[in-house]
């Protein structure tokens, strides 16, 4: 990974000082953003000021631990250690090829307890350093706080009730607000929109929010089965809490700041790791045609037979697909899944040639995706990891979906407390020492750790499109994807699985995909990740004009602009492929059609071919999902585009350049 570092200068540690806004101010670069961190009356706290409108006051910071004692009470700034950063980096894949940091940063050293804060230009990031004279410490409650001035700000929320972030967005004041997942992103009656996270979640709790009262917000921590929330002893820095503060809602989707605040790539080697598109055996299990499990007395109804996979195989490599996922290939899907957990990760189906398949798929040059469901059962799937990693890399198979279906972690911990934390963080460094790049499902909520680890490349932690085979509500509503980008999408990639052509569902008739077809590919370029499903049956798309574009669309950019948007209505976002000049546009709208007007001035110089494929006129997805206009136009920077978005319709473009 390249880094050039312009300018690192660490100044020498300043005295205390108590004037709030002078001497414990950290300010942005460009001098916009400021926070403050002090103790007030021996309490630790701090405060946020945006262009001299003091936006977060007097917020708690600090830690009750087990014992009773508190962190951040009857203390007291002791010094300051400052610091100033600006460098660019690259990523391994990414929506920006090249990421600026820039910030000024400060360690505020108290007796127990520093806060480290860096502030960007649009937005700022804590975290707590437990000092080594601390010792090891059992952690019951964070009491962070975010009390925002005002008390009429809105909040677009996860509920953290739903299992595994697989819901809606909600929209409410905060005093609404039971407990919510980060990202919370919020709607300002200042006009502005905020969107607090975290950044770095490493052998800690993830940290979910509590209101109180209209205007403020509290961290509470994932505990452990036994009431404590994190056991403090190797690691001594908790995950950042980290804020994005921005005028636009596309500058929440363009913040670069979570990865910031990763640590940089640890893997050497990373020319493995590649991002692509995928078809695979999946959507026709999930629309219940065939089955994960293989029947002896119904062989005809298992879903991963060596056949259908080289049908895949084949579609896959003439079709410019990097990958093959397969499910239910494996040992162990017979009888009650989720409670027998004896899943094989080595040893698969009769009728699932093994050998043949990953021979088959290497000759074709294309990856299998090897799907390991754990049913949350760690103790099952370490116990086989080396030996099916190293089974697989034997192949040159470097794509591993893991799955943690069940509630519970080895049946008692939660997923994003640190236990689970850590045990799927371990699973992450286990498949880097294979060479093995890991799409995660049930997961922890993503925090930028794939800066570090590339090799964890998306994941869901949302409502996918696995909802519109089964859910009992009928599917994702047309909303849904309208709210995913500025909620889940800034927690990192997201394995959505679009790519839905055919809406036909005979065995779940009440439920199917709520979009057009045009809506399906402009989703390629809304929402993110690097590596990118096509989810219907290969046959869907045999001679379908607009297959043509999921075929030609890349899944890792140059650069993003997100156009225009209102979160919860419709979004267009503009994409450079990386290594490449083609542009790539997506628009996409909630149930109501829309008509939005695009500059192109995205665009760079000189002449475009502008392939575009948009709503018919008579489209619509309650009763006309497939039709689909495809027109080619020459356009330049100076023109604009009216486009036309059918109910929960899409336009999705390729400009190439002239
Ligand atoms: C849920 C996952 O999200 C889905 O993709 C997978 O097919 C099933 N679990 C089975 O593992
Ligand atoms: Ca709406």
């Amino acid at each position: 990974m390249k880094k050039i570092i312009i300018a690192i200068i660490t100044l020498a540690a300043l005295a205390a000082c108590t004037t709030a806004q002078t001497g414990n101010t950290v300010a942005s670069p460009d001098g916009s953003l400021k926070v403050t961190v002090d103790a007030v009356d021996g309490t630790l706290c701090y405060n946020v000021v945006k262009d001299n409108d003091t936006i977060i006051s007097n917020s708690r910071l600090g830690f009750e631990l087990m014992g009773g004692n508190i962190l951040g009470v009857r203390t007291e700034v002791l010094d300051i250690t400052r610091s100033k950063v600006n460098e660019d980096w690259e990523t391994v894949w990414g929506e920006q090829r090249v990421i600026k940091d820039k910030h000024n940063g400060a360690i505020f050293h108290t007796a127990w307890l520093d806060v480290e804060v860096r502030v960007f230009d649009d937005g700022f990031g804590f975290r707590y350093i437990f000092p080594e004279n601390l010792g090891n410490i059992a952690i019951r409650k964070e009491l962070t706080e975010f009390r925002f001035t005002r008390d009429d700000h809105k909040a677009w929320w996860l509920p953290e009730s739903v299992p595994y972030y697989e819901s809606y967005g909600n929209h409410t004041a905060f005093n609404e607000i039971d407990c919510a997942h980060t990202p919370l992103t919020i709607e300002g009656a200042d006009g502005r929109f905020y969107s607090i996270h975290e950044a770095a979640v490493l052998d800690f709790a993830k940290m979910n929010l509590v209101p109180e009262g209209k205007s403020t917000l509290k961290a509470a921590l994932v505990p452990w089965s036994d009431g404590t929330a994190v056991y403090v002893s190797d690691t001594r820095v908790s995950p950042w809490r980290t804020m994005i503060v921005t005028d636009r809602t596309g500058g929440l989707i363009e913040s670069r700041l979570m990865l910031n605040l990763n640590e940089p790539c640890k893997i050497e080697d990373t020319s493995w790791i590649k991002p692509g598109k995928y078809v695979g055996i999946w959507w026709i299990l999930h629309k219940f045609l065939y089955t994960w499990y293989y029947a002896p007395l119904n062989p005809e109804g298992h879903g991963a037979t060596t056949e259908r996979t080289k049908r895949y195989i084949d579609f896959a490599a003439a079709n410019n697909f990097s990958g093959v996922l397969v499910e239910g290939w494996n040992l162990g899907w017979n009888g009650d899944w989720m409670k027998n957990h004896n899943f094989s990760f080595t040893q698969a189906y009769p009728d699932y040639d093994f050998d043949e398949i990953m021979k088959y798929a290497a000759e074709k040059g294309v990856q299998m995706i090897i799907h390991n469901e754990t049913a949350a059962d760690t103790q099952n799937y370490f116990s086989q990891i080396d030996d099916a990693y190293a089974l697989y890399q034997r192949y040159g198979m470097h794509y591993v979906k893991t799955g943690n279906v069940n509630l519970l972690m080895d049946g008692i911990e939660a997923h994003d407390g640190q236990y689970g934390v850590n045990k799927l963080h371990w699973i992450v460094e286990k498949a880097a020492e294979y060479q093995i790049c890991i799409d995660e499902h049930e997961p922890c909520i993503p925090s930028g750790v794939c800066r570090t680890w590339p090799n964890l490349m998306t994941g869901e932690a949302i409502r996918g499109q696995e909802h519109d085979a089964w859910e009992v509500d009928g599917g994702n509503t047309p909303e849904h994807t309208t709210v995913a980008p500025f909620l889940r999408g800034l927690a990192g990639p997201m394995d959505f699985t679009f790519g839905t052509f055919d809406f036909s569902n005979p065995s779940n008739p009440q439920c199917r995909t709520r979009t057009t077809i045009a809506k399906q590919l402009a989703e390629y370029v809304v929402i993110y990740s690097p590596l990118q499903m096509a989810n219907d049956d290969p046959s869907a798309y045999e001679g379908v004009k607009a297959f043509d574009f999921i075929r030609d669309v890349p899944a890792d950019w140059e650069q993003t602009k997100v156009l225009d948007a209102v979160i919860g209505d419709y979004i267009v976002t503009a994409r450079q492929e990386r290594g490449g000049s083609d542009w790539f546009l997506g628009a996409i709208t909630d149930e109501n059609a829309r008509e939005l007007s695009v500059p192109l001035d995205f665009l760079g110089k000189g002449k475009w071919l502008a392939q575009i494929y948009s709503d018919a006129a008579d489209a619509s997805y309650e009763n006309n999902p497939t039709a689909v206009d495809y027109n080619e136009r020459e356009v330049s920077s100076k023109d604009a585009l009216e486009l036309k978005l059918a109910t929960s319709g899409g336009t999705a473009i390729r400009f190439i350049k002239q």
